[in-house]
């Protein structure tokens, strides 16, 4: 593990001279964040000795070094979903790669149900806290400790610094915001009548198919994480029989896309002085 780690780090910084603190998985909603990025240098996966090939028809990533606002980032477009076959390590392999190459925050987004009855389609919300409803653990067997501890602690795994810098951020740019918890689930269904209830039950706001294992790995390596789910559909709408307007979730969404955008770009201003 940890010589496929050097190997795939060695790779990546004989390709740029950039060393990002900050690395950003642009998940659904924050597609536009690539026009605020200076590249520098972009990497298909499938170049990256030791990185996740795809073996997903059609499926497509690069990595891309650049600087928003000068600040260097490194940006993931395209994430790996467990519900695509990867096994859970896979999924999970960019974030140790990001400890690997010395990042210190980690930045994501998903696209994710809303289970919270007052969250509306297009909302967007800062995650507090996750609730891991994956059938695998991505830390399962043998501990790396020069990476991480055996039973690390997940009490600020969103971390608070970032989500209150995250919140004056959003208050100084009219950006409207919810905050919640969100619920991780394999999928690929969507969630059942009967299950968006017990998401609810036990404590969800949103839920979706993804974040959660990349966060517990980038966590447990030491990294400072936070991450935003964009609501995609509200799960008030279809209890009440109500079907969602195309448009509006789409009017909903570009609204959540560009203040998504400018949430992110002045974080990653702010975050130099961290
Ligand atoms: N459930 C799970 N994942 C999702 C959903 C949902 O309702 N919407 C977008 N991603």
């Amino acid at each position: 593990m940890l010589q496929r780690i050097e190997a795939t780090c060695a790779y990546l910084k004989s390709q740029t001279e950039l060393r990002p603190e900050i690395a950003i998985i642009l998940g659904t909603g924050l597609g536009g964040l690539t026009e605020e990025i200076s590249v520098e240098k972009e990497i298909p996966y499938s170049q990256i000795p030791g990185f996740v090939q795809s073996t997903v028809a059609g499926h497509s990533g690069k990595l891309i070094f650049g600087t928003i606002a000068g600040v260097p980032v490194m940006a993931m477009q395209g994430r790996f979903h467990f519900y695509e076959g990867y096994p859970m390590k896979d999924v999970t392999y960019p974030e140790v790669v990001m400890k690997g190459m010395g990042i210190k925050y980690l930045m994501v987004s998903n696209a994710a149900g809303g289970l919270n009855p007052e969250f509306k389609a297009g909302d967007i919300m800062l995650i507090t806290d996750h609730i891991n409803l994956f059938p695998e653990h991505p830390l399962r067997g043998k501990n790396e400790d020069s990476i991480g501890t055996r039973f690390p602690d997940m009490n600020n795994a969103y971390n608070r610094d970032l989500i209150s810098l995250a919140e004056k951020v959003a208050a100084s740019n009219n950006i409207p915001y919810k905050k919640g918890v969100y619920v991780g689930t394999q999928g690929p269904t969507f969630e059942t009548v009967a299950e968006y209830k017990y998401f609810r039950l036990i404590g969800g706001d949103t839920c979706g198919m993804s974040t959660v294992p990349e966060i517990i790995v980038a966590h447990w390596a030491g990294i400072k994480c936070f991450g935003v789910s964009i609501v995609s559909n509200a799960l008030g709408d279809a209890l009440n029989g109500i079907e969602t307007n195309h448009e509006e979730v789409q009017r909903n969404t570009n609204i959540a896309k560009d203040n998504l955008k400018v949430l992110f770009r002045e974080m990653v201003k702010a975050m130099r002085n961290l």
